[in-house]
């Protein structure tokens, strides 16, 4: 059984109030192109989603080489989670086709964020992980409108497609309702962890790797 929560850590000191403005400014962008539309909204959503966790896994590994010290297994982590949201993306592409502007603006928006998000993470570690915390809260408050849409009849609850049956094991009748709810408490597990993992460069005191 699912334990979802919606969270929201409150900003208080400079880093959290500079990685809430960047999580801001991000979801204002989308909305102007996706207000609405849940499934091409996700798509986007995860092809920026899946590009921290290896990001952060990439610069933590050269720090393992280069200050020859273990990593307690957050390295591990961080590409389980980039794996975990390129995933999700696969998923969704089952449900929404980008069109090839959509793929163009992508191609383009990758580039930006790739450079955006090494350069914070170089510069602090710190709100580069909050950022991903506050990013994951607004997806975990995304995909709740999304299955509200569902129950309302807003948003047809078709079949779940079968990649998302595979990866999550889920019984052969399952909806797509089933595995919004699943993705939904990735998000929610990538937000805790990552805000945590702000906390622990605040205390300078990394957490263990947990599954
Ligand atoms: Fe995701
Ligand atoms: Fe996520």
């Amino acid at each position: 059984m699912s334990n979802f929560e919606l969270k929201h850590k409150n900003a208080s000191k400079f880093s959290e109030h500079v990685a809430y403005k960047i999580t801001q400014c991000l979801k204002f962008l989308l909305n102007i192109f996706y207000g609405k539309k849940y499934a091409k909204r996700a798509v986007i959503l995860e092809t920026i989603a899946a590009v921290p966790g290896m990001v952060a896994g990439m610069f933590n590994h050269l720090k393992a080489l280069r200050r020859m010290k273990d990593d307690d297994g957050w390295i591990r982590e961080l590409l389980d989670e980039a794996e975990n949201e390129r995933m999700h993306l696969m998923i969704f592409l089952d449900i929404a086709k980008p069109s090839w502007i959509e793929r163009s603006l992508v191609l383009l928006g990758q580039g930006v964020f790739i450079f955006v998000y090494g350069l914070i993470y170089v510069l602090s570690s710190k709100i580069a992980h909050r950022v991903v915390g506050y990013f994951e809260e607004e997806a975990c408050k995304s995909y709740t409108e999304y299955l509200n849409k569902i129950d309302e009849g807003e948003v047809e609850n078709v079949i779940a497609p079968k990649m998302a049956i595979d990866y999550y094991k889920l019984p052969s009748d399952a909806m797509l309702r089933d595995v919004i709810l699943r993705i939904r408490d990735d998000e929610a597990k990538h937000r805790d962890r990552n805000h945590l993992f702000a906390d622990a460069y605040e205390s300078k005191n990394l957490p263990a790797h947990q599954h």
